[in-house]
């Protein structure tokens, strides 16, 4: 009789602690992230990163705190202040200006803080110097160039497969480009290698109209896309390059008003642009991977904080170029394997 009343109080000992740790901890003793999104208005950010970046902290047994930038440096240097003077142990930082990578990285450096950047990259410049001059300070994104090669690609592909393209017959692509964010490598690079690809096939390229947006908006998409199909070049577009999803989406709504539907190609793999491959109304976009970027930069901020090899325990890998990244790979989203990331 004895001997089960102990048993039973040992139990009753025992148990919440097992509880404790089978759900990660959630103590005083937890890993508290100070991130930031640079806006939340971002279709992707919001949609993808943010989500996972919040799950995956609490499944870490992490705490974190994810405040919204409003698209705006000065507010998001504001921020890493106050997070500094609260005394988290690790930020996660996603830059408003790339520009401005170094006022984040001095920031923590002076505090003595390990700092995550993620999806943002900073200029080769800063990275070359000011990266390499704080041992703290990691980089968690994508191969920004990668994106636009793997669409390129694809649109190469339709176009030799689909004579019909080249409406007017003179071998080249009269194209339109919804660029995004001016000055942003993922904008920059996506701009570049899409386009290559059509040179690099022997394929002549007439750029008739390109528009950024800050905000790599629905809204954007669908205006610029309605004053093309308006303008005195309308008949010529043979071809609709996005460098995201949500700008292809306003395109869409665009062409649908319009009664017209040009081949368009973006980036993201948002569920919505899955939908749109279905309805034969997309016909390209590369999965740009931002589930696995956040919890890469989870993971890092982690390590990073309890003062470990930041891919300790981890499947990441840090590129061997020395840049202190971890990259994850993009994948390209077709009609005919689209069904394979719903
Ligand atoms: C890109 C993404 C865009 C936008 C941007 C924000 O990686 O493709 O849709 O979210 O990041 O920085
Ligand atoms: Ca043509």
């Amino acid at each position: 009789m004895k001997k089960t009343i102990l048993f039973a109080l040992i139990i009753m000992m025992v148990m919440p602690l097992a509880g404790l740790f089978a759900e990660g901890q959630k103590d005083s003793d937890a890993v508290v992230i100070g991130a930031n999104i640079y806006s939340f208005q971002d279709g992707f950010m919001n949609a993808v990163m943010k989500p996972t970046l919040e799950s995956y902290a609490a499944e870490r047994g992490a705490e974190i705190q994810i405040v919204d930038s409003e698209g705006q440096q000065a507010i998001l240097n504001n921020q890493v202040d106050i997070f500094i003077t609260k005394g988290v142990d690790v930020l996660a930082i996603n830059l408003v200006d790339p520009a401005s990578a170094q006022a984040i990285i001095d920031k923590a450096k002076k505090a003595d803080i390990p700092l995550v950047l993620f999806n943002k990259e900073a200029p080769t410049e800063v990275r070359n110097s000011v990266m390499a001059s704080y041992d703290k300070v990691w980089y968690v994104g994508t191969d920004s160039a990668e994106s636009g090669i793997i669409q390129g690609q694809m649109m190469v592909a339709d176009w030799k497969a689909r004579p019909e393209y080249d409406k007017n017959g003179d071998g080249k692509v009269q194209y339109v480009m919804l660029k995004g964010e001016p000055g942003h490598p993922d904008a920059e690079a996506r701009t570049r290698e899409s386009v290559k690809a059509f040179t690099d096939a022997g394929i002549g390229v007439e750029q008739l109209a390109l528009e950024a947006d800050p905000n790599w908006s629905v809204q954007h998409g669908a205006d610029k896309m309605a004053a093309w199909l308006t303008s005195s070049f309308a008949k010529d577009i043979e071809l609709v390059i996005c460098n995201n999803d949500n700008m292809a989406f306003g395109a869409i709504t665009a062409m649908k008003a319009a009664g017209v539907r040009l081949p368009i190609y973006s980036v993201d793999a948002l569920e919505q642009a899955l939908t749109h491959i279905s309805e034969g109304e997309l016909d390209g976009t590369v999965l740009n991977d931002g589930v696995n970027q956040a919890k890469a930069t989870i993971d890092l901020a982690i390590n990073a904080a309890m003062g470990k090899d930041v891919v300790e325990g981890t499947s990441w890998k840090l590129t061997s170029d020395g840049s202190k990244a971890v990259r994850v790979a993009y994948v390209g989203v077709t009609p005919a394997n689209y069904m394979d990331f719903q």
